[in-house]
């Protein structure tokens, strides 16, 4: 495969199987990123098929390899994806493939501060175009939202410690590099606690950037109406926070705290979550959280 990078696309086969139901259908890759399973995606459909692709990183658009008639790739957040459908005079699809998070190009990237391996400026937008940076959130949120951000994207059992060490900081001098965060830490422990801190504190200050939650729900509302019955819906995503989202939308038909579906719009078609083979995780450790569900139109 001619990837222009190190991305490696994560539970390919059971994704790609499980979403093509119709080989002359119109689909949707709502995340490109290194274009792994959009690649793959087009090899099993027929030269009738079209292919849509979006992604909020102009990083990735601009690294698209993919040049083949029945692909269309937009720089567009998935939240959106209803409008690039009626620009293009599309009403429903066979299928949507979503999968969440971060690709290896944006995590690498030292000046993108999604990782705390570099010193770079807290910075961890998807979208470049946006005005809203870790550095906003650090630096700006009240007490009150320092504590809703490491609770519930964070899932910390002492959120009000985490924001009560920022806010003293922040109080003598800004924060605005990714040691200057990890400097205000001391986590007593292993070297794996350690890391594991890091991992959830980074995470959460990156899901409040991105709005990631808001917009995940927001988009499992509008796929409800756009896949076609019998289409499919794969959704990869990485952490607790988002497969509790997807498992009680697929199971219930509720978008917590929102919205609740008198007839489920999805039946999920298999009760297990999908997991990737341990030969996957050694080949590939970052494929180690991806969890994969498949909902199938009613
Ligand atoms: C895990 S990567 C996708 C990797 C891809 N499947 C591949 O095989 O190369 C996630 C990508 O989705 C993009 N993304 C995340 N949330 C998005 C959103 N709400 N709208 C559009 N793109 C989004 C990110 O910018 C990133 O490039």
């Amino acid at each position: 495969m001619n990837l222009q990078y190190n991305h490696k696309p994560v539970l390919i086969k059971e994704s790609i199987e499980n979403l093509i139901t119709d080989q002359n259908g119109i689909y949707v890759d709502a995340t490109f990123g290194g274009g792994g399973h959009s690649y793959e995606i087009l090899k099993k459909l027929s030269k009738k098929a079209i292919l849509i692709a979006l992604d909020q990183d102009k990083e990735s658009i601009k690294r698209n390899f993919i040049k083949d008639k029945r692909f269309h790739l937009f720089h567009k957040n998935f939240v959106y994806l209803r409008d690039i459908l009626n620009q293009n005079h599309i009403d429903q699809v066979s299928g949507i493939f979503v999968d969440l998070g971060i690709s290896s190009l944006q995590i690498d990237n030292p000046t993108r501060g999604f990782s705390n391996r570099f010193n770079c400026i807290l910075d961890m937008r998807m979208n470049q175009e946006s005005s809203y940076s870790a550095q906003n959130v650090i630096n700006e949120c009240s007490k009150k939202e320092l504590f809703h951000i490491f609770y519930e994207y964070g899932e910390f059992k002492n959120p009000i410690r985490i924001a009560d060490k920022i806010l003293e900081q922040r109080s003598k001098k800004n924060i605005t590099t990714a040691l200057d965060l990890v400097h205000i830490f001391f986590i007593k422990g292993s070297f794996k606690k350690r890391k594991r801190f890091f991992a959830r504190l980074f995470q959460s200050i990156r899901i409040k950037v991105n709005n990631e939650i808001n917009i995940l729900k927001n988009f499992l509302l509008e796929s409800s109406k756009i896949i076609l019955p019998g289409g499919r819906f794969v959704v990869i995503s990485y952490h607790s926070i988002e497969d509790r989202i997807i498992k009680y939308f697929f199971k219930k038909g509720v978008i917590i705290n929102k919205i609740r579906f008198k007839n489920l719009p999805f039946i999920m078609i298999h009760k297990k979550v999908i997991k990737p083979s341990f030969k996957e995780i050694i080949n590939n450790p970052r494929s180690r959280s991806a969890r994969l569900r498949i909902g199938e139109k009613t």
